[in-house]
């Protein structure tokens, strides 16, 4: 089952959580954007889906389905999203490799939403996706948005720890069926 939670951004204090930020950086990671990445990589963009693919198999999906995405359905989804920005693409970096994301869609007039927060396996336990989601909602809040919001499948415990000790709160879930026609 999948439910959507959402973060009060003008309640939140960053604070409790802030000493991440040192600790990514003592474990040898760097944050940063897409946009930033563009200036510096003229394939930052494919770099970037080089790291999300397999990241994007690991994310439980009801009836076991996965994100298993082209290059070119990613772009569309995450980069040519009229939703998206590049500084709102949030990416953890070890030396060139990039090993984490955090993206957001930037609804008008609505709440943001985290479209995906993924850490390659290896990287993982290092604070990185807290560290990412922190800087998401400084933009956040430096761009208006009084709310953010996540859509978690209750078989996904690591994301949804994580969201709880931020202090998301849930919202109503949604049930889905599939009934085979054949
Ligand atoms: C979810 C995910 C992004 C966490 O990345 P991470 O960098 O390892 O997470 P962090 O190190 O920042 O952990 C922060 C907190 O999240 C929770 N958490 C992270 N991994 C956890 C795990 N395996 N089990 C339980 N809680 C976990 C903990 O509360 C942790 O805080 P702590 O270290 O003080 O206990 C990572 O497991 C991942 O990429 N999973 C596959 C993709 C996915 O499912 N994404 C979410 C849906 S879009």
């Amino acid at each position: 089952m999948q439910f959507m939670s959402r973060l009060d951004l003008e309640a939140f204090d960053e604070t409790p959580f802030a000493h991440v930020f040192e600790r990514t950086a003592a474990d040898g990671y760097a944050l940063t954007t897409l946009a930033a990445e563009r200036a510096i990589q003229p394939d930052a963009d494919q770099r970037l889906y080089t790291m999300y693919y397999p990241v994007g198999l690991d994310v439980p999906l009801p009836g076991g389905a996965r994100i298993d995405q082209t290059y070119e359905m990613w772009r569309k989804a995450m980069l040519e999203n009229p939703n998206s920005d590049p500084a709102a693409i949030f990416i953890a970096k070890r030396g060139d490799e990039y090993v984490g994301l955090t993206s957001l869609e930037l609804l008008k007039d609505g709440p943001a939403i985290t479209s995906m927060t993924g850490v390659s396996a290896v990287h993982r336990g290092h604070g990185l996706a807290l560290a990412l989601k922190l800087l998401s909602f400084r933009y956040l809040k430096e761009h208006g948005y009084r709310e953010t919001r996540a859509q978690n499948d209750t078989t996904n415990p690591p994301i949804l720890r994580l969201n709880e000790k931020l202090g998301y709160q849930r919202l109503p879930g949604r049930l889905e069926w599939e009934k085979p026609l054949a």
